[in-house]
């Protein structure tokens, strides 16, 4: 198991645009230090809001040693809890999603209102001060609709991120949206792999047949290509979605923490669906045509999504260990869509449960191969693999200045 600096030091050695050294990707070491310099730093997507659109609905996310509850309080505001009891620290919400018009503790019913204050807390003599007692509180943001927390006292900031979510979002309605679908897979594999698969469609033609139905593999149209140039359907596209207020231009933060990017789909393609016209009928997206494409999203660590002109897709990656992490999905669309009217479940679904299992193959593969003594770091393809590029840069240079306190950032694009 590696210590902290063991790992800068693997970082500080590892070769430009290769993939990374073994350990990198299954030391326990590694792991401890990714968790506590990238996940309990940053801020990490949870949930849709309209996932909990009722005061005193809860969700509890569980990431590495913590677990979160985050709860819509009276006045309308999410907020986000350890779900650790101020009494003698039991779990506080036992179910993964629930209702109350309180928290209350199943040990000895301590109870909190639904802004984390202490209420009620029986017998706990003159001098207790139930002030001093309430929930402590993680830093919580409802970015468009899009719900974040972070673990660390000192939050980096995220206004620009959160402006640029405002505006790219604009035309695509989350709050008057539903989770039609979701589902939660494990893949064998470290959450950089998870990621590094993501990050490109180099796999694609071998790997996803229905995906490639509709999903350009062209890096340059896709944002995969670190130099930033666009295809010539890209710009074409960007100016006809702009030109109705959907914002498309791609658009990397200083960090490389985060990027927007609209991209058409093949053949005027309107949806990922097996013939690539619309999943839902009554969309929720105010853009005046069918094929808008997708706006792709990802924000570093823990997601990458898809806005399409009739429904949302949102991935939230969550690491389980060094080698296993969860993805889970969610189907949004309009809220007033009626399954089996406005939308059939399987047609809106298909594609990406199959792509799904189709990246979790791949990623476990690659882990597999890794674990060889034979390893040794590739080539990425310039090409097509832009993006990891792009990805293992920003995760080692987050890396080193979260361990060292020295900004060796190059500034994207
Ligand atoms: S541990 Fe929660 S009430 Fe005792
Ligand atoms: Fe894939």
């Amino acid at each position: 198991m590696l210590r902290e600096s063991d790992v800068l030091s693997t970082l500080l050695r590892r070769k430009p645009a290769h993939s990374l050294a073994q350990d990198l990707y299954c030391d326990p070491g590694v792991f401890k230090a990714d968790m506590e310099n990238i996940w309990y730093r940053d801020w990490l997507f949870v949930l849709p809001a309209c996932e909990i659109p009722k005061a005193g609905n809860y969700l509890v996310h569980e990431i590495g040693a913590y677990s979160v509850v985050i709860v819509r309080g009276n006045d309308g505001e999410i907020r986000a809890f350890h779900n650790s009891c101020r009494h003698r620290g039991s779990v506080l919400c036992k179910s993964k999603k629930g209702t109350g018009p309180k928290l209350v503790c199943p040990y000895h019913q301590w109870t909190y209102e639904l802004d984390g204050k202490l209420l009620w807390a029986r017998e706990m003599g003159p001098d207790f001060d139930a002030s001093k007692h309430g929930l402590k509180q993680v830093n919580c943001r409802n970015i468009s609709g899009m719900v974040y927390i972070c673990l660390a006292d000192d939050a980096p900031s995220i206004d620009e991120f959160e402006a640029e979510t405002a505006r790219y979002l604009a035309p695509h309605d989350l709050e008057n949206s539903k989770v039609a679908f979701e589902s939660t897979i494990i893949e064998k594999g470290n959450w950089k792999l998870v990621w590094e698969n993501n990050r490109e469609c180099y796999h694609c033609a071998g790997n996803h047949p229905s995906l490639c139905r509709t999903f350009p593999e062209d890096p340059r149209a896709i944002g995969n290509d670190d130099s930033g140039e666009m295809a010539g359907l890209q710009s074409s596209h960007t100016l006809r979605c702009e030109a109705v207020g959907a914002p498309s231009a791609y658009r990397v933060s200083q960090r490389g923490d985060w990027r927007f990017v609209r991209t058409p789909l093949l053949d005027a393609g309107e949806s990922y669906t097996m013939n690539g016209k619309v999943a839902v009928s009554k969309p929720n997206s105010s853009i005046p045509f069918k094929d808008a494409g997708a706006l792709l999203k990802f924000k570093y660590p823990g997601c990458w999504n898809h806005f399409l002109s009739d429904h949302i897709i949102v991935f939230r990656v969550t690491p389980i260990g060094p080698m296993e992490t969860e993805v889970c999905t969610k189907w949004l669309v309009h809220k007033d869509a009626v399954e089996g009217q406005d939308y059939d479940l399987k047609r809106l679904t298909e594609v990406w449960v199959a792509t799904n299992d189709e990246d979790r193959e791949v990623v476990e593969n690659n882990q597999r191969g890794i674990l060889s003594p034979a390893y040794q770091p590739g080539p990425y393809s310039v090409t097509h693999e832009g993006g990891n590029i792009q990805f293992v840069d920003w995760y080692a240079s987050t890396m080193v200045q979260a361990i060292t306190g020295v900004d060796t950032t190059v500034a994207a694009e």
